[in-house]
């Protein structure tokens, strides 16, 4: 295993929709792998491939104990990951490994089914709620080019841009 680099702002493959894998062989779970460590080693909660500089539709994900829900933390390593259904409403400050510094309320569903091979190729679903919810759809939202960033609207998004050019580009 290996902890990889993280891909920053304002990288263009963080605006890139990954594509799909086609056979989960050895190297996507060695990529898998790595991914895993190198979101605990950031430590992070998710992490998707292009945050590596894969695009490919890839995602790790760890939440740890979610004692509101007595949901027992584990990791998730996901292929092809798309969520299938949503319902409800949540906000939730989020960051990302991939624009450090930059923490916002973001508003998404709070509840939502997601379909995904793992890494044995077998089909798995997850009903998932809270934070692991949230956690998700900001990792498959990375597979289709989208930063949390990307969610936010009006006042707090021009703010937020102003952050991201002083922070990443300098200017
Ligand atoms: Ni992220």
């Amino acid at each position: 295993m290996a902890i990889l680099p993280i891909v920053k702002y304002p990288d263009q493959i963080l605006k890139t929709k990954a594509s799909e894998v086609d056979e989960i062989n050895s190297e996507i779970k060695t990529m898998l792998s790595n991914m895993a460590e190198t979101m605990y080693d950031a430590p992070g909660i998710g992490l998707a491939g292009p945050q590596i500089g894969t695009s490919l539709r890839l995602c790790v994900v760890d939440v740890g104990d979610d004692e509101a829900t007595g949901r027992i933390g584990r990791l998730y390593k996901l292929v092809n990951p798309e969520i299938v259904s949503k319902e409800g409403r949540i906000k939730y400050e989020e960051g990302c490994l991939s624009i450090p510094g930059i923490h916002e309320f973001v508003e998404r569903a709070s509840k939502i089914v997601v379909k995904a091979k793992n890494e044995d190729g077998e089909s798995v679903t997850i009903e998932a709620e809270g934070l692991l919810a949230i956690c998700l759809q900001h990792e498959i939202d990375h597979l289709d080019g989208i930063l949390f960033t990307d969610r936010l609207t009006g006042l707090k998004r021009r703010i937020v841009l102003k952050k991201l050019q002083k922070n990443f580009l300098g200017t």
